[in-house]
């Protein structure tokens, strides 16, 4: 036990240190020494989500969508773009964007895609909405709507039901389905091979009878002034909504629900143009940290629903996990929250806060214990320890320190993860942890360094000299590529220039 037999030795080495080092006097964290920095916690209260702004982006943007008349068929389903960030509209999100453009914008990929677990049938659709029939005067309109996936022509000689819900339930994203006729569309009519003016479009979203917005009216015969009108438009919605997988390395903490969360440590948002949990994984993945909460550890997904029509997919992100008690903003005037969903980003460190190493209940040190070890160079002494004490952690009661815990000598030591890491080899995880070295003070802290060791290779260096003092914990982060069986480290401390660690986080970044 490191804490009893220390505790006759302690005052000997502090009084050794100073004669060796001629430092000023410093009581040793193994001292209890009083740290020379900013302990107190975040203050929270304005960091709670912005309702407000979101609200005001939702009743600006447009991304609704559907086939223009010279749009071709059979395009792929497009990856999910993001049509506002924070309050700022993307280009794929302003009014004038065209599909086309759209479609342009649409280059990020996705590789969580995941597949509908059975194969859907025509039964498993309701009819939302039926068209008009196909007399010389009937005139009807196609949907302009969100999550807008392509569409195909299917054979006109029937009003193709089947074949259109067929293209639909191939689709894994697909929802609702939009079947027309187009007429007076040259394209239609003499170049497509497939000789149809029956237009079925896909959506990853149900619309209603109130989205038929797009009547034609289009000059698609380069001679003649006939433009282009749309006949029979009816509408199918799967009876079974498409229920996400978690994404790669998240879990579902809530949901669906009527309520987005209204919950402190959040970051800000993104809009996006599908209902897509891995994109917004993805967004919450490459959100730059918060430099005193850390990073993204948590996000919420909803639909925004204006006065009755699906709008737009929002995707909220904080630093502190929420949950369901906080799910509570259910929208304003005519904007409805639906199919809120919470997803807490895993951590791949089972004990990455030191809160396993539970020797005491006030203060206490160890070198080592089940999930971490710390080891000095030859000649040093306690360069690397875990502490049990409030006052020294980031969060709860443990923490880490680099550099002799008694002031022994000024040397680094090494703190090894236990556990090998069940990581992919070949993929990219994000190794995160908050960082202090403030504790002597700014002047002798200025050489406090710490290395992160990935399978023994320092893959970062955090400096004070490069970074500047801060009186704060810090947030530092890296990014690794596995070999599988990965060794996690931290090397770092030179006393009195001392560092301690906590919130150590290791990520995949898959999206
Ligand atoms: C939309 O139109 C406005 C005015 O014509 C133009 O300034 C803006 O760049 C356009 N935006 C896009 C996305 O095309
Ligand atoms: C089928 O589509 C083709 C091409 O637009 C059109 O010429 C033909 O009249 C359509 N047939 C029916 C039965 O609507």
């Amino acid at each position: 036990m490191v804490t009893r037999a220390l505790a006759g030795r302690l005052l000997t080495f502090t009084a050794l240190a100073i004669v060796v080092y001629g430092a000023p006097n410093v009581v040793p964290p193994a001292l209890r020494g009083v740290p020379n920095s900013v302990t107190e916690e975040i203050n929270l209260d304005n960091t709670l989500t912005d309702a407000e702004t979101i609200v005001s982006t939702v009743l600006v943007v447009d991304q609704k969508d559907g086939p223009k008349a010279d749009t071709p068929p059979n395009l792929p389903v497009a990856e999910t773009v993001v049509t506002a960030v924070d309050g700022v509209l993307t280009e794929a999100g302003a009014t004038n964007s065209s599909n086309v453009r759209r479609r342009m914008l649409q280059t990020r990929h996705y590789s969580g895609a995941h597949e509908l677990k059975k194969k859907r049938a025509i039964s498993d659709y309701n009819v939302v909405f039926s068209g008009t029939g196909t007399g010389l005067t009937d005139r009807d309109a196609s949907i302009q709507g969100t999550a807008y996936l392509t569409f195909r022509v299917v054979p006109n000689s029937t009003y193709n039901v089947e074949a259109c819900l067929d293209f639909c339930s191939s689709e894994p994203k697909c929802v609702f389905a939009n079947l027309y006729y187009e007429l007076n569309n040259e394209a239609l009519d003499h170049f497509d091979h497939e000789q149809s003016n029956l237009k079925c479009a896909i959506y990853g979203d149900v619309h209603t009878a109130v989205e038929k917005t797009n009547f034609g009216g289009q000059q698609s015969y380069r001679t003649g002034d006939s433009l282009t009108y749309i006949q029979q438009s009816g509408g199918w919605a799967s009876k079974e909504l498409v229920e996400p997988d978690a994404p790669e390395g998240y879990e579902l903490v809530f949901g669906p629900t009527n309520g987005a969360n209204n919950a402190p440590g959040y970051m800000g948002f993104a809009f996006l143009d599908k209902y897509d949990v891995d994109a917004c994984a993805r967004e919450c993945n490459y959100r730059g940290a918060d430099g005193r909460g850390g990073a993204c550890q948590y996000f919420n997904i909803w639909r925004a629903v204006v006065a009755g029509v699906p709008t737009t997919y929002s995707c909220s992100m904080y630093y502190i996990p929420a949950d369901a008690s906080t799910a509570v903003n259910y929208g304003q005037g005519d904007l409805q929250v639906t199919f809120s969903r919470g997803y807490k980003r895993k951590n791949y460190i089972t004990d990455g806060g030191f809160e396993g190493y539970t020797e005491c209940s006030d203060f206490c040190f160890t070198e080592s214990y089940a999930s971490w070890i710390g080891t000095s160079p030859a000649g040093g002494y306690l360069d690397a320890t875990i502490f049990y004490f409030n006052a020294y952690a980031h969060s709860g009661h443990g923490s880490a320190l680099l550099g002799s815990a008694t002031f022994a000598d000024s040397l680094a030591g090494i703190l090894t993860l236990t556990e090998n890491l069940q990581t992919e080899a070949g993929k990219k995880y994000r190794v995160g942890f908050f960082q202090n070295s403030a504790f002597s003070g700014q002047t002798l802290q200025a050489d406090a360094f710490v290395e992160v060791l990935w399978n023994g290779e320092a893959a970062k260096t955090y400096r004070v000299r490069d970074e500047g003092f801060s009186p704060e914990w810090k947030w530092v982060e890296v990014d690794v590529v596995a070999r599988g069986n990965d060794v996690l480290a931290f090397r770092g401390g030179k006393a009195p220039a001392w560092t301690f660690l906590d919130d150590v986080a290791l990520w995949p970044m898959f999206q």
